[in-house]
């Protein structure tokens, strides 16, 4: 694969990703000053993740709004699919999940694909991935959503729920639509061809818990936008409305193009990651540096490809030091070890943190799942 080209699929991100082209190719919109200017009229603040584009791209986020001003609350809906430990890349879109339902006061249901991890993988068995739900649903718990309003939906337990409303759009939607959308061929297995409904479904779930057409909103990294052009087209026809989505980009992994990724370890911290883990894998990481000290003074560096850069960007360093960070990387002024210290010394706190609230979640499970 020549460095011009990526691949971005709900199953698969490679590649040097160009996030304007993937837009184009998706047909999103990018989001605006003024969008962000209004967020910022209802939230009181921009969350550094909008300021600093790691949420980039939206559909119909401005209809959203105008639906809030006039009272007409939205629902959140993310998921997840657990098919293995969460690392610091799944915690942001959650995060800034979490700061969106305390800035605009509104439910979130948080869908568990247990059988799309299933249907997916050649090796796992359902045992696994059950292992998976429980121990991911304590870290989904740690990122302290509210529990009055926060419902987590288990496909395998909670299916009677989304059921009835999957039959309605699997009906409506063809396999060759899958096929163009979702890439699936005559070798996919059937369960996989036949899921796309079942991640859809909880767009409509808000309507029918509240009796009326209520709107969603969707954040969620971009990868995942095919189920949401496949749920947009029916919406309307199906008497709902059409989900609106607000994009983020990928995490690069330590180590990778692409995504963060829990089947490469190494590449990823993990939240139940010790400190002297954390330091092997920071110490050990790609970079965007020159393999030399001297080159680097002389040529400077590459932080839009730097692990470190983006980890400090999005977690820790205010939009200021961050900026100021890539000026002296790129000048040859910063070399790559201090950066790595700097990543370290932010990142172990705060899991030392994240793992007194994902201990605590241990007592709270029973609030945030459906009865
Ligand atoms: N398919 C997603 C994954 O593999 C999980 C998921 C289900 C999801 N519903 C979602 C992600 C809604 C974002 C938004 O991770």
């Amino acid at each position: 694969m020549s460095s011009e080209e990526f691949t971005v699929t709900p199953w698969s991100v490679e590649g040097d990703i160009d996030y304007d082209k993937l837009m184009q190719k998706f047909g999103t919109e990018k989001i605006s000053p003024e969008l962000e200017a209004r967020i910022e009229k209802i939230a009181g603040e921009v969350h550094p993740m909008l300021k600093l584009g790691y949420f980039f791209s939206h559909r119909d986020l401005d209809k959203i709004l105008t639906e809030y001003e006039k009272g007409n609350k939205f629902y959140l809906y993310t998921g997840r699919g657990p098919s293995g430990k969460i690392h610091m890349g799944h915690l942001l879109p959650w995060i800034f999940t979490k700061y969106l339902q305390e800035k605009f006061d509104v439910n979130l249901i948080f869908q568990l694909t247990d059988d799309e991890k299933f249907l997916y993988s050649d090796q796992k068995s359902m045992e696994e991935v059950s292992k998976y739900t429980q121990e991911n649903i304590l870290d989904i718990i740690a990122i302290g959503f509210d529990p009055k309003k926060t419902k987590i939906l288990i496909d395998t337990k909670d299916i009677k729920r989304i059921y009835p409303i999957a039959l309605e759009i699997a009906k409506r939607i063809t396999f060759s639509t899958v096929k163009a959308v979702f890439g699936f061929e005559n070798s996919t297995n059937i369960g996989m061809i036949g899921f796309p409904p079942i991640q859809a479904a909880p767009c409509f779930l808000p309507s029918i818990i509240e009796g009326r057409p209520t709107p969603v909103l969707i954040p969620a990294a971009i990868d995942q936008d095919p189920y949401w052009r496949v749920t947009r087209d029916i919406a309307e026809k199906m008497g709902y409305p059409k989900p609106a989505q607000i994009h983020s980009k990928f995490l690069p992994g330590l180590g990778m193009q692409g995504k963060m990724s829990s089947s490469i370890p190494e590449t990823a911290i993990f939240t139940t990651d010790t400190d002297d883990v954390v330091d092997k894998k920071i110490s050990s990481t790609f970079t965007g540096g020159q393999p030399t000290v001297d080159l680097q003074r002389k040529l400077g560096a590459n932080f839009s490809i730097c692990p470190v850069f983006w980890y400090l960007r999005y977690f820790f360093d205010t939009e200021k030091e961050s900026d100021e960070r890539s000026r002296k990387c790129k000048g040859g002024q910063l070399l790559c070890g201090e950066c790595k210290c700097n990543l370290k010394d932010a990142t172990k706190p705060f899991l030392s943190e994240f793992k007194k609230q994902r201990e605590k979640a241990k007592d709270q499970v029973d609030k945030f799942m459906f009865d």
